[in-house]
């Protein structure tokens, strides 16, 4: 594992990348054929060193016992690694460990928070107006959301009436600011958009929205899957009110992810599952909750998978997030770079130069990425194809799918190489006539596309029927 004390703004040199490859057993296997694996695929899941691995196995070996339960030894140390586990994770946004909230993954986190809010409204006597409400209030969204930071708004919309709308997207995969006043009112009860969007790498402002939003008295939701693993994420100045991420992007387990709320916002809003461990007195007419974090974390918790993120999170400190960063924003450049020389390739969301996030999704002209896919996995090159979970995103760029590599910290330029190379053997196999292709025609696909390196619908609707 490299050090993080020197060059903090460098990508990795190719001995460190070798050494910290080192720490993933995975990336030794060959797939299909005895290739070797060329993993791009990170932004749907990425793999886990052996700290982490070691880390569940001695929680299970040495300490296994249902955390905040038993008065005997081994339930004292599965509570201690819990809480040590939630301290770790805290420190690493920036917060206080009682601010950070277990969840199974960052859908529960968001659908924790949207159900909090449907809680509070209806026949209940809610301590905070914030968390309520009802046909009068509106919910903000973008189009750029991941499912899982737009279906749970839908439904709390269903729910309470309150209508649901949503900032566009512009052509260069930015999102469309230019009606912001009109669409974030003194009505927005909660504004919920992503920090770095899953398709088009795109980096949203998140403590300019939140100034605006906050403005206008709206709690701010911001999905970080995206980002937390990929840059350093400080809740302190960040702006947002809530953010949710998930354990197995973070180089962590899956099963686990975190939802961060402000203390003061955990304290008033209602309760989302309801049971054991979250109780603070019961009786057979009713109950009272524990104070946050423990309100919101219902059940036996998931503790090994919380020690195992704590020891991801660890890993990810002593190589150094900055440099993580530098890093896969080296090779995103790289890539970039190669997709930009093959005009019949065309990359969504912002141009080559501006700051993105780790995913890179493009399309070939007349090839789906389905088939794109295959064709690089024949070569041992894994990538996602797909709407990737943004099934509106999608519509609006005019296609049906795009295919997407997203790197970590353990990708090397050599795979970058890998992915070009394959991608070459596509206009042969399909019968792209490369003479024809042409760089500043759009994306050359859907019924929708226009000129542009992104082709966008012309106007979005903006609200929900
Ligand atoms: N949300 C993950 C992705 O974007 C799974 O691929």
């Amino acid at each position: 594992m490299p050090s993080s004390s020197a060059r903090v703004n460098a990508s990795f040199s190719d001995r460190e990348v070798a050494a910290l490859r080192g720490d993933f057993p995975i990336l030794t296997r060959t797939v299909r054929d005895d290739r070797r694996l060329v993993y791009l695929d990170s932004g749907a899941t990425s793999h886990k060193p052996t700290a982490v691995l070691d880390a569940e196995r001695t929680f299970y070996e040495q300490h296994n016992a249902a955390v905040h339960r038993g008065a005997h030894q081994l339930a004292e140390e599965a509570t201690d690694d819990f809480e040590n586990a939630r301290a770790t994770i805290a420190a690493f946004i920036g917060a206080p460990a009682g601010e950070v909230v277990f969840t199974k993954n960052a859908t529960e986190a968001l659908n924790l928070v949207a159900y909090a809010f449907s809680n509070a409204s209806p026949n209940e006597q809610p301590k905070d107006a914030r968390f309520v409400l009802g046909p009068g209030d509106e919910i903000l969204v973008t189009e750029m959301e991941h499912h899982a930071n737009l279906v749970p708004w839908q439904e709390l919309s269903r729910r309470t009436g309150a209508p649901l709308r949503w900032l566009p997207v512009l052509a260069e995969g930015a999102l469309d600011l230019s009606d912001l006043d009109t669409l974030l009112t003194d009505r927005t009860k909660v504004f919920a958009f992503t920090h770095v969007s899953n398709v088009l790498g795109t980096i949203n402002p998140v403590a300019a929205l939140a100034e605006r939003a906050h403005a206008v008295g709206a709690l701010v939701v911001v999905d970080a899957c995206q980002s937390v693993p990929h840059l350093a994420v400080d809740v302190a100045t960040l702006g947002a009110d809530f953010i949710a991420f998930s354990g197995h992007k973070l180089y962590g387990p899956m099963g686990i992810g975190v939802l961060w709320g402000r203390a003061e916002l955990l304290e008033v809003m209602p309760a989302f599952l309801t049971g054991g461990s979250m109780i603070e007195m019961v009786t057979m007419e009713r109950s009272t909750y524990a104070p946050a974090p423990q309100k919101f974390e219902a059940g036996v918790p998931n503790a090994a998978q919380a020690v195992g993120l704590a020891a991801a999170v660890t890993w990810v400190e002593a190589v150094g997030i900055d440099r993580i960063a530098a890093h896969e924003s080296a090779l995103v450049d790289a890539l970039m770079n190669g997709l930009a020389a093959r005009p019949w390739v065309h990359v969504v969301g912002p141009p080559p130069g501006t700051p993105r996030g780790g995913a890179v999704a493009f399309v070939v002209d007349g090839v789906h990425a389905h088939d794109v896919g295959q064709v690089l996995d024949d070569a041992g090159v894994a990538v996602r194809v797909g709407h990737h979970c943004a099934w509106p995103l999608h519509r609006a760029l005019g296609v049906t799918a795009t295919t997407r590599a997203s790197v970590a910290a353990y990708n090397t330029f050599g795979e970058v190489e890998a992915l070009l190379r394959a991608l070459d053997r596509v206009p042969g196999i399909f019968g792209i006539d490369l003479d024809e292709a042409d760089p500043d025609a759009g994306l050359g696909v859907g019924p929708d596309a226009r000129a542009g390196s992104v082709a966008l619908r012309g106007e979005a609707t903006r609200e929900a029927s």
